[in-house]
């Protein structure tokens, strides 16, 4: 698929890896529908994109929420006249053990409140998104790719019961729907980052984070261009479909 002139919708597009992504697509041509619950980091966003070389416009929208979502796609195709792609890159973080241990005490467990939110827009969203993105590119008879976004977590990573869930369910939704939606012309892909340097990674523990990057094989965090590159791959090659790719610096959990 080309680029140029595309219409990508980008969840999360507010900050952090959506923003870039964003920027580096609008880069290369494509119009951006940007998504996100922020509204003055959307603003900031759509100004990123468009001094990128693009058009840009924002969208205050709650992924979790199913009337939310039915109303973003459906304004993001009347905006643009098209729609060619998502990238399904929302995310929130409730990290906890499932049961903490303190001198042979039950200290704490995983809230379910914790568990729900995850699931909620880090699963749920996901799909809500993907259903939407595909109902509009069907009905308007525009193919394109949907990306979503998973985590090396996805292959479980203590402290993380709710976020490994949902990426994991997120990874398997790539192929259902990439053999779901060829028939339409749309493919399905994902990309699982290891630590990229975002707002998500700076808001954990200076020392947690300098000793996860001393076992990444490559010895630093990844860049929200090194992200956004790999989307822009997976837009591009026609053939890409079905699969994960991992971008973690070789650090495989
Ligand atoms: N940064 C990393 O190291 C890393 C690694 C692996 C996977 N990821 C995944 O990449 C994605 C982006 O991560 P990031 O680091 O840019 O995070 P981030 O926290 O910097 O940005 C996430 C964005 O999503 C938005 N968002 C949150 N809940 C939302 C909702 N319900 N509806 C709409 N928007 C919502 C936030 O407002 C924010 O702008 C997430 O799915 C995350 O799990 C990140």
């Amino acid at each position: 698929m080309k680029l140029q002139d595309s219409v990508i919708a980008i969840t999360g597009g507010g900050q952090g890896l959506g923003r870039a992504m964003g920027e580096y697509l609008a880069s290369k041509g494509a119009k951006i529908a940007l998504i996100d619950l922020m509204p003055e980091k959307l603003d900031d966003a759509v100004a990123a994109c468009e001094a990128a070389g693009s058009e840009a416009r924002s969208y205050v929208c709650n992924v979790a929420k199913e009337e939310d979502v039915e109303r973003t796609f459906s304004a993001i195709v009347n905006d643009f006249g098209h729609l060619n792609g998502l990238v399904n890159n929302a995310g929130i973080l409730r990290d906890g053990l499932m049961v903490k241990v303190k001198d042979g005490n039950v200290e704490r467990r995983m809230e379910l409140s914790q568990w729900q939110a995850v699931i909620d827009v880090n699963l749920t969203g996901v799909f809500l998104c993907g259903r939407e993105a595909a109902t509009q590119m069907i009905k308007n008879g525009d193919q394109g790719a949907i990306i979503n976004i998973a985590s090396i977590s996805r292959a479980g990573n203590m402290g993380q019961s709710n976020y490994s869930a949902a990426k994991a369910g997120v990874s398997a939704l790539v192929p259902v729907w990439a053999k779901e939606l060829a028939r339409y012309g749309i493919r399905c892909a994902g990309i699982a980052p290891g630590f990229i340097e975002t707002e998500m990674t700076a808001s954990m523990k200076p020392e947690a984070l300098e000793k996860m990057a001393a076992g990444i094989p490559l010895k630093r965090m990844g860049k929200p261009e090194e992200i956004a590159s790999a989307a822009a791959f997976i837009f591009e090659n026609d053939y890409v479909s079905g699969r994960m790719i991992e971008v973690d610096g070789a650090l495989r959990l």
